[in-house]
Parts: structure tokens; C-alpha cells; sequence
């Protein structure tokens, strides 16, 4: 009954009311998260549209504008990087022209994560593939290796690459982790940060 009763607790307070946390399915709720809408609603129904207006059902469905990209298990399902490098999109760096091509810089930034996570690469060619060095410096990132105080926290909450990442690319979820902490941990490793190009 304790336990029962502790269920309906935590349910009620994060909003489940029914009550879908039982005890033998005590994974079904999330502890604070509310559940996930489903991916790639058509805009009349994504709730950032107004159903309203007509403009709104001439908006291509973004299922329809995906299909054929390749898929990715977070965010809107699309693995932007890998569409991009198989050639299944080639953004314009200019909407309205099509001759200026992006200047990548291929400059990688590896910054030392305390605990046992890996290291986190910051990769500067994929990054400049999509994004003018002004979206990031010096708004966000002062550009010095080790100059900007990151952390899961701050990035959760919005901040530093969470700016950007949960909100226009891919979120932070169990799948992703990797695709940051990309680098494994050098055996004795101190703790400081280093930049190489990659
Ligand atoms: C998506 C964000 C982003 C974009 C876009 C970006 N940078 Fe950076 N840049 C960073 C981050 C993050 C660091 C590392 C800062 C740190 O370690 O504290 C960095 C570091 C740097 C550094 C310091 C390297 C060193 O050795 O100290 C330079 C220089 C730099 N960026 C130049 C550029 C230029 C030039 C462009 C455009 C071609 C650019 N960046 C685009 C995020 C970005
Ligand atoms: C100004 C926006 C912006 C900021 C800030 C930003 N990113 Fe990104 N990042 C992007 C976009 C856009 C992509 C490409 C789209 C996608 O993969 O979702 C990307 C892609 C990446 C990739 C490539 C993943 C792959 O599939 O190869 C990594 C790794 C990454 N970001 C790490 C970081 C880290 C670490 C930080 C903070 C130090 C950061 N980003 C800050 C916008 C940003
Ligand atoms: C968008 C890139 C990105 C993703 C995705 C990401 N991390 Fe991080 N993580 C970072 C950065 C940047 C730091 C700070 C590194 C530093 O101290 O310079 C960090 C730091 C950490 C730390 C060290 C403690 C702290 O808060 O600074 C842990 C632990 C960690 N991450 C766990 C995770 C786990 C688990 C996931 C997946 C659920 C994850 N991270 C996904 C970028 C990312």
C-alpha cells in the first residue's frame, strides 16, 4: 500500500493523473519529462502553427520533406550531418543566391570532461558547413580554447551548446551522448583541454 500510494504521489505530481505508473510497469512514466510528442505532426497540428490560416496548409509536411533523408533516432528523425555528406541535401549558404559556398574550417576542440564520460569533441567543419562563425563568437563562445565554462547543466538548461542543441539540432538524449563524448578517455589523462585539427 506504501508503495501504491508513493506511485500516485510522483504520477500526480508530474501531471499523470491516470494511473499508468503500477507497480509492475513502474518504467511507463518518466520522472520529469512530460511524455514526447510524436515527431513531424503536419503543421496544422504541430501546435506551432495556426490551423487558422490558410498559409498554414500550403507548408509542405515535413514527413514528406524528409523522406529519402537519412534517419536518425532523436530529435525530428533526420541525420542532418550524414544527409548532408551522402549528398541527399545541399543547403544554399545564401537563400537568395547560389554561388556563395561555405568556408569550413576544419579545426577540432577537444575539452576534458571530468568523471568517466569521453572527452567531448567540438567539431569546427560541421559546425561551419551550416553556420556563419558570428552565430557562435562571440555571442555565445569566446574564440579561445578553454576560455567558456561548459557543463550538462548549463547545456540542459539552454545555454552553450544547448543554445542550439534541443533546439534547432539534435537534442540531448541517451543516443546522443556519443556524437559529443566522441573521444575515449586517454589512460592517466590530467585534466586539461587541448585543441587538435582533426
Ligand atoms: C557552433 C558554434 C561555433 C561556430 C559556428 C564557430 N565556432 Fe569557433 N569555437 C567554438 C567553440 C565551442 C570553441 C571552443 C571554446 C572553448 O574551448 O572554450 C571555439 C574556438 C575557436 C577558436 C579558438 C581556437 C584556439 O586554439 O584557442 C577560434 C580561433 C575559432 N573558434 C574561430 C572560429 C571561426 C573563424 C569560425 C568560422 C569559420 C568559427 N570559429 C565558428 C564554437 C564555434
Ligand atoms: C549556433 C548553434 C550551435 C551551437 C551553439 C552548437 N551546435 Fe553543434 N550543431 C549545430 C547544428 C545546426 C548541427 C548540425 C545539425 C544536427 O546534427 O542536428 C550541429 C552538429 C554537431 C555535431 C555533429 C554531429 C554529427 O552527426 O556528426 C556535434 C558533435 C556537435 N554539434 C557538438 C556541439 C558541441 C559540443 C557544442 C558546444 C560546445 C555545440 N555543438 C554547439 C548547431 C550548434
Ligand atoms: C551537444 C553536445 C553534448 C551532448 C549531446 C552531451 N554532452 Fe555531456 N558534455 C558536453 C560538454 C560541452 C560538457 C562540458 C565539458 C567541459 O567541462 O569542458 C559535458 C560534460 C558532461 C559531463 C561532466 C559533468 C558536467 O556536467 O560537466 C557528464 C557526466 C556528461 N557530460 C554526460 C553526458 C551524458 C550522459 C549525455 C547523454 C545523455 C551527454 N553528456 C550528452 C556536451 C554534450
Amino acid at each position: 500500500m506504501y508503495k501504491l500510494s508513493v506511485l500516485i504521489l510522483i504520477a500526480s505530481i508530474s501531471g499523470v493523473f491516470s494511473l499508468v505508473a503500477s507497480a509492475d510497469s513502474s518504467n511507463t512514466f518518466n520522472r520529469m519529462l512530460k511524455p514526447q510528442a510524436p515527431a513531424n505532426l503536419p503543421p496544422a497540428e504541430d501546435g506551432l502553427h495556426d490551423p487558422d490560416n490558410p498559409g498554414t496548409h500550403m507548408l509542405q509536411p515535413p514527413k514528406e520533406a524528409f523522406e529519402g533523408l537519412v534517419k536518425a533516432k532523436w530529435g525530428n528523425k533526420v541525420d542532418w550531418i550524414k544527409s548532408i555528406k551522402t549528398k541527399k541535401i545541399s543547403p544554399r549558404h545564401n537563400a537568395s543566391d547560389a554561388a556563395p559556398k561555405p568556408i569550413i574550417m576544419n579545426l577540432n576542440i577537444v575539452r576534458q570532461v571530468k568523471g568517466s564520460m569521453p572527452d567531448v569533441v567540438f567539431p569546427h567543419d560541421r559546425h561551419t558547413l551550416l553556420l556563419a562563425c558570428s552565430n557562435c563568437h562571440t555571442g555565445i563562445f569566446i574564440p579561445q580554447k578553454g576560455a567558456n565554462q561548459m557543463s550538462m547543466a548549463a547545456i540542459m538548461l539552454g545555454e552553450s551548446c544547448g543554445k542550439c542543441h534541443g533546439a534547432v539540432a539534435f537534442p540531448i538524449t541517451t543516443s546522443t551522448c556519443k556524437l559529443c563524448h566522441s573521444k575515449p578517455k586517454a589512460k592517466n589523462s590530467v585534466l586539461k583541454r587541448s585543441v587538435t585539427g582533426s
